[in-house]
């Protein structure tokens, strides 16, 4: 018999907690049910107070879907070994060294990895050291973003294709390889529709993975900037987002396809160790 979760929206925007769940137990396929049926109502979900090991982090994952492996450090190595799923995002260094991702810069508003072809469909973040204050973690529901843009805008944008710049990371930091685009018609990323439709539910929403060097196709880049610059007025509005102030044992779970996400910078002084699964994702459509 199905031990079932119990769901409290935290906003009107999107957002829920779930409770009634321990993480680190395999979970039967009715609860598993319970927390997809969810996921897809709320967008992002939290679950406190959880104490997982790797495996058992790696196996509530699994649930969801099929895990993308994590990139690999500069060294080529797996950055939790013994672990190819599991992203540390982190401003901690060992000897100098950053032990994962992102550090203690503001990351701006994203979509995860939406500059390759197939980004993932969600991801998850498993906090293990937070600050006392600093680094929270913005959602911005572009569903209603796009339901509440005005009508010419919906129009101009019908149909058309936004690239998704893979040059620099959401802390704005440049990726291994990469050189600062002169020309955002031309500099690397892949094209994805601006409006998409979520596969499951249908619903459409904006899919504009991040602001610098995007570049919606067909127009000069003066035009793309000036409605790009119109559309990111709008959808930054406090009406669209929700924000999480971490604690130690959060697992927070958002949909990548119709959600982005920033997070606040924080004093380097204070540890900040997460772990991060993504799921597979398909071409958005
Ligand atoms: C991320 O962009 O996946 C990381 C968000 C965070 O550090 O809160």
């Amino acid at each position: 018999m199905a031990n079932f979760i119990d769901i409290a929206p935290l906003s009107k925007r999107l957002g829920a907690e779930i409770t009634n769940v321990d993480l680190s137990s395999e979970l039967d396929s009715e609860t598993v049910d319970e927390i997809k049926k969810a996921w897809k109502k709320y967008i992002v979900l939290l679950f406190r107070s959880q104490s997982l090991t790797n495996q058992q982090y790696v196996n509530f994952s699994k649930n969801l879907g099929v895990l993308d492996e994590a990139p690999l450090d500069k060294d080529g190595k797996m950055m939790v070994d013994g672990f190819p799923e599991l992203l540390i995002v982190s401003n901690i260094e060992e000897n100098g060294t950053a032990v994962g991702s992102l550090g203690n810069l503001e990351c701006e508003w994203h979509t995860d990895m939406s500059y390759n072809p197939k980004p993932p469909m969600g991801s998850c973040l498993y906090a293990i050291e937070v600050p006392d204050e600093g680094g929270n973690t913005g959602f911005l529901n572009m569903e209603r973003a796009y339901e509440t843009l005005p009508a010419d805008l919906k129009e101009t944008l019908a149909g058309k294709r936004i690239k998704h710049d893979a040059t620099h990371n959401s802390a704005g930091q440049m990726r291994q390889g990469m050189t600062k685009p002169e020309d955002v018609t031309k500099s690397p990323g892949a094209y994805h529709p601006i409006i998409r439709t979520h596969p499951e539910t249908g619903r459409k929403s904006l899919f504009l993975g991040r602001r610098p060097n995007a570049y919606i196709e067909s127009f000069s880049s003066s035009e793309s900037e000036f409605l790009l610059d119109r559309i990111w007025s709008h959808i930054t509005q406090s009406q669209f987002i929700w924000e999480h102030k971490w604690r130690k044992g959060d697992v927070l779970l958002w949909d990548n396809r119709n959600a982005m996400h920033r997070r606040d910078p924080f004093d380097n002084i204070k540890r900040r160790y997460m772990h991060r699964t993504q799921i597979s994702g398909d071409s958005p459509f």
